[in-house]
Parts: structure tokens; C-alpha cells; sequence
């Protein structure tokens, strides 16, 4: 008995010098199972309890409980010191300066070009339009010959565009996605092409050699001037407000009757889009009869909205990206 209890003196002594020279949670993990773990160095003491005299074991064994108990205050101490250790060495590695300069990224927002053309969209499909597009690089069919412009035609002249080597265009307008979108789409049709078009024109206040269209086509049976007139009323008074709008007798080759449209914005007529009765050769071109289909089309420069709505005076302002005249949207 006495060799017992000083085994487990001894086995006290090692045990708390190594506790307390753990310094990381899964060193007094190995620990505790090495100690008092179904293999450990208690379980080897109490094992040999066998061979003492029957009145001495419960006296061995209360000892053995004891310092099991002590063993266990002592890990659960050591953990404790260990992890607020870990803590307090994290929070001196990872202090944050909450003063120091910071990159502060804005957020952005829609260029004024882009929600005139969102605006513009939307009213359309309050009206039961649905958006079509087309490429920016046009053959001479889709451009010209198919809207009625054939070739040597002196209309050509009013849309100067930039051609590439095999003979392709940059599109001087979105009125070729009417012929496109016909072509996938047999009538009724009510489609609205917002895009990028080109002219070659010299940069000033009212020019620029890229800008946006939007385009708008309606084929059915039954349409007449009237419906026309009806849509692009009610398109401009919900896109102004309600303000008097007129039709002007104009031409285009692709309509016929066709209209120039002003609205009275602030005293004065200003002209904002070209319109007009799909011209009966574009409809026989894309093998419609124009004895039961008719329809109406018109275009609107996007910029030209974007400026009046805003009271911007130079259309370079919207492709310069300059922030402080952006951010005023
Ligand atoms: N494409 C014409 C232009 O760019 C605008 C236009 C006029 C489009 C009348 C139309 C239209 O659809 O009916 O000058």
C-alpha cells in the first residue's frame, strides 16, 4: 500500500508539472487521456490495487478517486488559462486602427442615356410592346434596299454611315430590326427596338456619330393613321406630360403617309420623332399583303428625349463621363 501511494504521489507531481507546462488545448488533450484515459498512467496504478490485502484497497481507491478529481480541476484550469491566452494573443495580432483611411468605392448608378431608354421602354410595354433587337453591323439590304432605299436613291445621302471593307455598314438607324424582326415574326406584330445607330456626322452641341434610336413597330389587320397617331400621343404625353402634341407631314421612304411629331416643351414646338403607315413596298417585300396587313412605324432619337427631359444643352455631355455632371442624375 504505501509503495501505491507513493506511486500515486509521484503520479500527482509529474501530472500538475505537465498541466502546467501545457500551453496549446490539444497538448492537455494528449494529457488527459495519458493520465486518465482507460489506458492511462491511473488506470496502471489502480490496476496493481488487485494484489493489495482486501482492507487496504477502498483506502488506495479513495486516494486514486481523489487525485482523479484533482487531475481534472487541474486540465479544466489549464484549458481555460490556454484558451483565454490564445484569445488575448488574437486580439493583440488583429487590433483594426478604425482610424486609419479606408478605400471607399461609390456606389454607381444608370447613366442618363441608359434610363431614358428604360423609361421609354417601359411606357411601351404598359402598351403591349415587346422589345426586339438587331446587330450594330447592317448588310446594305436591312439598312437601305429592304426600307425602301434602293441604291443611287437621293434618301441614301440623308444618312451618310461608315462602311467596313466587304461592304457592311454600321447602321445609320434601328429601322432595319423592323425588317429583321418581320422576318422571324408573322403579323400581328408590336415590337420596339431600343440601339446604338452611327452617321457620319462632325461632332458639335446637337451632333454626335453615335448615338440611340428607338424604333417602333405595329403590324395588323385593321391599322390605320389613327392608331397612330393614338400610340404616339399617348407614348409622348406619359413620357413628358401632358403637353400639346402635333403631326407635321414629312418623308420617309419605308412610310407612307409619313409625319414629323413636335411637342410644345416650354413655349416652343420641338420636333421628337419621325413616323408614319408602313409603306405598302416594305410589306410586299417581306411577302405580307398589304391588302390585309397594315401597320404603322416610328423612330425617336434617344439622346434628344434624355435632353429635353433634363434641359442638357450639349450632347457631349452624355459621353464625356464626367462625374460631377453624372452624378446630377
Ligand atoms: N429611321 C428614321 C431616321 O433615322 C426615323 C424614322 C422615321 C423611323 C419614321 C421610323 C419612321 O420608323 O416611321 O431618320
Amino acid at each position: 500500500m504505501e509503495q501505491l501511494n507513493g506511486h500515486l504521489e509521484a503520479l500527482e507531481a509529474e501530472a500538475a508539472a505537465a498541466i502546467g507546462a501545457a500551453t496549446s488545448a490539444s497538448d492537455l488533450e494528449d494529457l488527459r487521456v495519458g493520465l486518465l484515459g482507460k489506458k492511462g498512467k491511473l488506470s496502471a496504478v489502480l490496476g496493481a490495487m488487485g494484489r493489495l490485502p482486501g482492507a487496504e484497497r477502498p483506502l488506495v481507491g479513495q486516494r486514486a478517486n481523489v487525485l482523479k478529481e484533482q487531475l481534472q480541476g487541474l486540465l479544466a484550469q489549464r484549458l481555460g488559462a490556454v484558451k483565454a491566452a490564445a484569445m488575448a494573443e488574437r486580439i493583440a495580432r488583429e487590433s483594426l486602427d478604425v482610424t486609419a483611411p479606408c478605400s471607399y468605392v461609390p456606389p454607381g448608378h444608370r447613366h442618363p442615356l441608359i434610363s431614358t431608354i428604360e423609361e421609354i421602354v417601359d411606357v411601351f410595354s404598359g402598351l403591349g410592346y415587346r422589345v426586339s433587337e438587331g446587330p450594330e453591323i447592317e448588310s446594305d439590304y436591312y439598312n437601305f434596299t429592304a426600307l425602301n432605299i434602293p441604291e443611287h436613291h437621293p434618301a441614301r445621302d440623308m444618312q451618310d454611315t461608315f462602311y467596313l471593307q466587304d461592304g457592311r455598314l454600321l447602321r445609320t438607324h434601328t429601322s432595319p430590326v423592323q425588317i429583321r424582326h418581320l422576318e422571324t415574326n408573322p403579323p400581328p406584330v408590336r415590337v420596339i427596338a431600343p440601339g446604338r445607330v452611327y452617321r457620319r456626322d462632325a461632332v458639335d452641341a446637337t451632333h454626335s456619330p453615335v448615338f440611340h434610336q428607338v424604333e417602333v413597330l405595329a403590324i395588323d389587320e385593321g391599322l390605320d393613321f389613327s392608331h397612330l397617331r393614338g400610340t404616339v400621343t399617348a407614348f409622348l404625353q406619359r413620357f413628358f406630360g401632358d403637353l400639346p402634341v402635333r403631326f407635321r407631314a414629312s418623308y420617309f421612304p419605308f412610310t407612307e403617309p409619313s409625319a414629323e411629331v413636335d411637342v410644345q416643351w416650354r413655349g416652343r414646338w420641338l420636333e421628337v420623332m419621325g413616323c408614319g403607315m408602313v409603306d405598302p413596298a416594305v410589306l410586299t417585300g417581306m411577302g405580307l399583303d398589304p391588302e390585309r396587313w397594315s401597320g404603322f412605324a416610328a423612330g425617336l432619337g434617344v439622346e434628344r428625349f434624355c435632353m429635353v427631359r433634363h434641359g442638357i444643352d450639349d450632347i457631349r455631355r452624355l459621353y464625356t463621363s464626367d462625374l460631377r455632371f453624372l452624378e446630377q442624375f
